[in-house]
């Protein structure tokens, strides 16, 4: 599975990127706004930063204005990613932007229906938003598993199951056993993911042995 950081927190981005296993990012307008930055500088930053796919949402609702913001968007840098809502006018752009050798993340999905519509689109990610589910009282986890199976049905559906909302440890287990191609996890989830208290506990009692040993490596 691939991980791609949820994130317009450029610090938070780089800190974690030294580890040298981030394959890309995702962000959103709530996001961007979030960084109190313009948009092009906090996207041209990022890119600079990560080399894989870095999501960028277009804001406008109409087919035309959605194409003339992809191409603003693109234009930051080689490795920008549409991102586009599900919605119909999002789908069209989808499919036409797919058509120009765009790469696209459909967004706001939330049912199995959804990313059949923007696999036929073309589009490159389809971003489940499981922790949103979750909030309403229904299975997240599910739904990745649903689109796994419905895409595995199909060979021509290229598009990557990309799981998107991801609110906890547990959320990053079960979106692997389901099979998603890829988690987009914030960096608060992410420094849970390597923690654990009997690593912490293990790791004290090594090093008091070793101390006692009076050895030196
Ligand atoms: C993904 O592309 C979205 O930016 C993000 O995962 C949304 O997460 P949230 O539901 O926690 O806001």
């Amino acid at each position: 599975m691939k991980i791609f950081l949820d994130s317009t927190n450029i610090e938070e981005i780089r800190e974690i990127n030294k580890l040298g296993i981030i394959d890309g990012i995702t962000t959103n307008p709530s996001l961007i706004a979030k960084s109190g930055k313009g948009f092009n500088q906090i996207l041209k930053s990022i890119c600079k930063e990560v080399k894989g796919p870095v999501s960028a949402e277009v804001t406008a609702e109409s087919f035309e204005n959605m194409l003339s913001e992809a191409k603003i968007l693109s234009k930051i840098s080689k490795n920008i990613v549409i991102k586009l809502p599900l919605t119909f006018n999002g789908l069209k752009a989808c499919k036409h932007l797919t058509k120009k050798n765009y790469k696209t993340n459909v967004t706001l999905c939330f049912t199995v229906p959804q990313a059949i519509l923007a696999a036929k689109a073309g589009a490159t990610y389809i971003s489940p938003f499981i922790g949103r589910l979750d909030d309403i009282g229904q299975n997240g986890v599910n739904l990745i598993r649903d689109i796994k199976k419905v895409f595995s049905n199909y060979t021509n559906f290229k598009t990557k199951i990309l799981a998107a909302s991801v609110r906890s440890i547990e959320h990053v287990t079960e979106v692997a056993k389901a099979g998603a191609d890829i988690s987009t996890i914030p960096p608060k989830i992410f420094h849970q993911l390597y923690k654990h208290e009997l690593t912490d506990k293990g790791l004290k009692i090594f090093l008091e042995d070793w101390e006692k040993s009076k050895q030196k490596i």
